[in-house]
């Protein structure tokens, strides 16, 4: 197998879901399972960060608790959007039509599909091509089971796909679940076979049924709105991908801080505040300043955030870009919404040749 595949797992807090990164090392193509709407930018900052190129967004199912990040990664990269075929007509925006048996490369690895329904008739499980790790959506959980009471559910049809698809995996193959609301990260296929308390150790088909079909769960919350927009693969009902930013072309990094490149810094002086949070010593040393920068060092910025205008965007600066990061959050914190900081700081503006200013008689 070439090379140990990259991958990460993340998670959105609000629908406990779990998003999952999976790259080929040697081409860095990569592909991400089951991404959602709120973190689009935090999940393509870390795809961009790991220098990935991603060649597909694919879900486990349509949704009903969270709107999928498909559509938004696919307007960002020019990935497919891949899903089971098996919802026909009523998905809109998919191009990687998915069924049992299906390969999905991603340079030199895949991922294989195994149809698991039951929670949904197009349910999939994405089975890496080593068999060392599937990721089960909501038909398998960790010590539980995708419900079956809704969106064409069958429990009947689960215990199947659980019992023939993911038990008869190796007993070491990692279960990677579309949620987990316990903080559980991934389980294994023989320790869900010996202890979920639903499928698990003796139990047959009419144990499974009853179980299920008594869960007594409330109607998911999202589910009139999550629903519709997961049948358009997350597109919004306007069509347009929410802007972070109405003022310039800011990105949000992993770290979850807004930046901005120094070259359009450079081109925008006469509409933004540039804020240098260095010492004013720093200022005169070899890096220099840019024009019309304001000092203000970050040791004082808190006390002093009145003293700053709010009528134009604020870009912060200093050596590498750290502190000058850190100041975005204080000044978010104090009520500016238009900041980013300068990418690289001072460093990255002169490796980039744009002009400074030193003061007369400074090294
Ligand atoms: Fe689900």
């Amino acid at each position: 197998m070439p090379g140990k595949l990259i991958f990460r797992q993340l998670f959105d807090a609000a629908s406990s879901t779990y998003t999952y990164l999976l790259g080929c090392p040697s081409t860095r193509q990569a592909v991400i399972i089951d991404t959602v709407f709120e973190q689009h930018l935090r999940d393509r900052a870390l795809i961009e960060e790991l220098e990935l190129k991603l060649v597909a967004a694919l879900d486990t199912h349509c949704h009903a608790d969270h709107v999928t990040g498909a559509w938004l990664m696919q307007q960002a990269t020019a990935c497919r959007i891949g899903i089971s075929k098996r919802y026909g007509d009523a998905m809109h925006g998919a191009d990687l039509l998915l069924d049992h048996g299906d390969r999905i490369a991603f340079g030199r690895r895949h991922l294989e599909v195994r149809a698991t329904p039951g929670h949904t008739d197009g349910c999939i499980s994405y089975l890496s091509d080593d068999h060392h790790m599937v990721f089960t959506g909501d038909c398998l959980l960790i010590r539980g089971a995708g419900r079956c009471d809704f969106q064409q559910g069958h429990a009947g049809t689960l215990y199947r796909s659980i019992t023939q698809q993911l038990f008869s995996l190796p007993d070491d193959c990692a279960i990677f679940p579309g949620h987990d609301y316990a903080g559980r990260t991934m389980s294994s296929v023989g320790e869900e076979r010996a202890h979920n308390p639903r499928i698990g150790g003796q139990a047959d088909e009419r144990d499974f049924v009853g179980f299920m079909d008594n869960l007594n769960l409330p109607h998911p919350k999202q589910l009139a709105m999550a629903l519709p927009a997961n049948l358009r693969s997350g597109q919004p009902e306007d069509g347009k991908v929410p802007q972070l930013a109405d003022w310039g072309p800011v990105r949000q990094t992993y770290a979850g801080l807004i930046e901005i490149d120094p070259e359009w810094v450079s081109e925008h002086l006469d509409e933004v505040l540039v804020l240098d949070v260095r010492q004013p010593e720093e200022m005169d040393e070899r890096l220099g300043r840019i024009k019309g920068a304001r000092s203000l060092p970050l040791s004082e910025l808190k006390p002093r955030l009145a003293e700053i205008p709010q009528d134009q965007p604020v870009i912060t600066v200093c050596h590498a870009g750290m502190r000058s990061g850190q100041a975005t959050v204080i000044l978010r914190q104090g009520g500016f919404t238009r900041v980013a900081n300068m990418r690289g700081g001072m460093l990255i503006w002169q490796q980039l040749g744009l002009p400074v200013e030193r003061r007369a008689g400074s090294a």
